[in-house]
C-alpha cells in the first residue's frame, strides 16, 4: 500500500481553532472546529486577548481528537508535515497556534510550515475541486480581507485590486450591529436577505462607475445607517429583512463588478471565491449566473476558516520545496502579495 503523506493542519488566526488531517493534497482524514461564536457574541465582535485564551483551552485537546478521528496512533511515525497560519490575523491568537506546532514539530521530529491566511482560503478550491489548475482569478472575501488575487501558478500571486477601507465581511457584521441582529453579521444578513425586498432601498453599489479594480464598503454601511436614522425619527417600525435585502444586493453587485473587471482585464474567466463571505448565498447565486465562465466555489463549510485550508495550502507549499523552522514567528499583517 502507498504511504500516506498526512499534514497536520491548525488555524487559529481570529476566533476559531481549527485542526484537521489531510492526506496528500485533498483527502480529509480530520476536520475539526471549536468555535468561540458564542463567548464573543455578548460584546458584538472578537475579543483579542479572550480570543487567544480560548485557543490556548481548546487546541491540544482538538489535535488529541483530530489524530483519534484519523487513526493516528504514532504521530512522530505517522504525520508527515504540520502547517500553521502564520499570518495575518489577530497576534495573540497566531501565538497560539504557532507555538502549539513548533512545540509538535519538536516533539516528533517532523518539518513545519508557516502558511499564510489568505494562501490558504485560496486552497479551499483547490480541495473542492481537482481539476482547477492555474491561471485564475480568485475572490478572497473575509471578515478582514477583500482582495482580487491573479493566481499565475501555486506560490505565484499578483494583486488585481483590494478594499480602500472596510472587507466585505466587517461590512457585514457592522450593519447587523447597527440592525441590531447579533454576531457574526454575514449569515444572519444573508439568511434574512432572502425574505426580503432587495428593491425597496437603493443603497448606493460602491465605485460601480470606475474602472479601477478596488473595494470600498464604508460608504455602503453608512447609506444604511441613514437609512436606518430616517426610519426611526419617523417612528417606523425597521423592515429588516428589505433592509438586509437591499444592502446585500449592493453588496454583491460591488463585488462582482470588480470580478468582471479583472475578468475584463486579464481575459481570464476561471474564477474562484473563498473566504468567509464566499459562503453568502446571493454572491454564489450570481458567480452560478455566469455561465460562459469556468466557476469554482468551494462548499459553504470551507469558505469560513478552517484548518483543512491550512493543511492543504501548507502540503502544496512544502512539495514546492517550502519549509519553516523553529524560528517561525507569527506576522499579524502578513500580506499575501
Ligand atoms: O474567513 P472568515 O471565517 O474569517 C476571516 O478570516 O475573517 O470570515 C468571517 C467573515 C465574517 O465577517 C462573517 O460575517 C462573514 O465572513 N460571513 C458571511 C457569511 N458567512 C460568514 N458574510 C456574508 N454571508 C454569509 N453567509
Ligand atoms: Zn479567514
Amino acid at each position: 500500500m502507498e504511504r500516506r503523506f498526512l499534514t497536520l493542519g491548525i488555524e487559529s488566526s481570529c476566533d476559531d481553532t481549527a485542526v484537521s488531517i489531510l492526506d496528500g493534497q485533498r483527502d480529509v482524514k480530520a476536520d475539526l472546529i471549536s468555535s468561540q461564536i458564542k463567548d464573543h457574541a455578548p460584546f458584538g465582535g472578537v475579543v483579542p486577548e479572550f480570543a487567544s485564551r480560548k485557543h490556548l483551552e481548546a487546541i491540544l485537546p482538538l489535535v488529541d481528537r483530530a489524530l483519534e478521528n484519523a487513526g493516528v496512533s504514532d504521530p512522530a511515525q505517522e504525520l508527515s508535515l504540520i502547517g500553521v497560519t502564520a499570518g495575518p490575523g489577530l497576534m495573540g491568537s497566531l501565538l497560539v497556534g504557532v507555538m502549539t506546532a513548533k512545540a509538535l514539530a519538536q516533539t516528533w521530529h517532523i518539518p513545519i510550515l508557516g502558511v499564510n491566511h489568505l494562501e490558504g482560503h485560496l486552497f479551499a478550491n483547490v480541495v473542492a475541486s481537482p481539476d482547477l489548475e492555474p491561471p485564475f482569478i480568485c475572490l478572497i472575501v473575509s471578515g478582514g480581507h477583500t482582495e482580487i488575487i491573479l493566481v499565475e501558478d501555486f506560490g505565484n500571486y499578483s494583486l488585481l485590486g483590494a478594499t480602500r477601507d472596510d472587507a466585505a465581511g466587517e461590512a457585514y457584521d457592522k450593519v447587523a450591529k447597527l440592525l441590531g441582529l447579533g454576531y457574526p453579521g454575514g449569515p444572519i444578513i444573508d439568511s434574512l436577505a432572502h425574505k426580503g425586498n432587495s428593491e425597496a432601498f437603493s443603497f448606493p453599489v460602491p465605485l460601480r462607475s470606475s474602472d479601477e479594480i478596488a473595494f470600498s464598503f464604508s460608504g455602503l454601511k453608512t447609506a444604511v445607517l441613514w437609512a436606518v436614522k430616517d426610519l426611526k425619527e419617523k417612528s417606523v417600525d425597521l423592515p429588516i429583512a428589505d433592509l438586509c435585502a437591499s444592502f446585500q444586493k449592493a453588496a454583491v453587485e460591488a463585488l462582482m463588478t470588480k470580478v468582471e473587471r479583472a475578468v475584463e482585464v486579464t481575459g481570464i474567466r476561471k474564477v474562484a471565491i473563498s473566504g468567509g463571505v464566499a459562503a453568502n448565498r446571493g454572491l454564489r447565486n450570481a458567480l452560478q449566473r455566469k455561465k460562459d465562465w469556468n466557476v469554482f466555489i468551494p462548499p459553504a463549510i470551507r469558505c469560513t476558516d478552517n484548518g483543512v485550508m491550512i493543511a492543504a495550502a501548507a502540503y502544496n507549499g512544502y512539495k514546492r520545496g517550502l519549509i519553516s523552522d523553529l524560528f517561525l514567528t507569527p506576522n499579524p499583517s502578513w500580506p499575501l502579495v
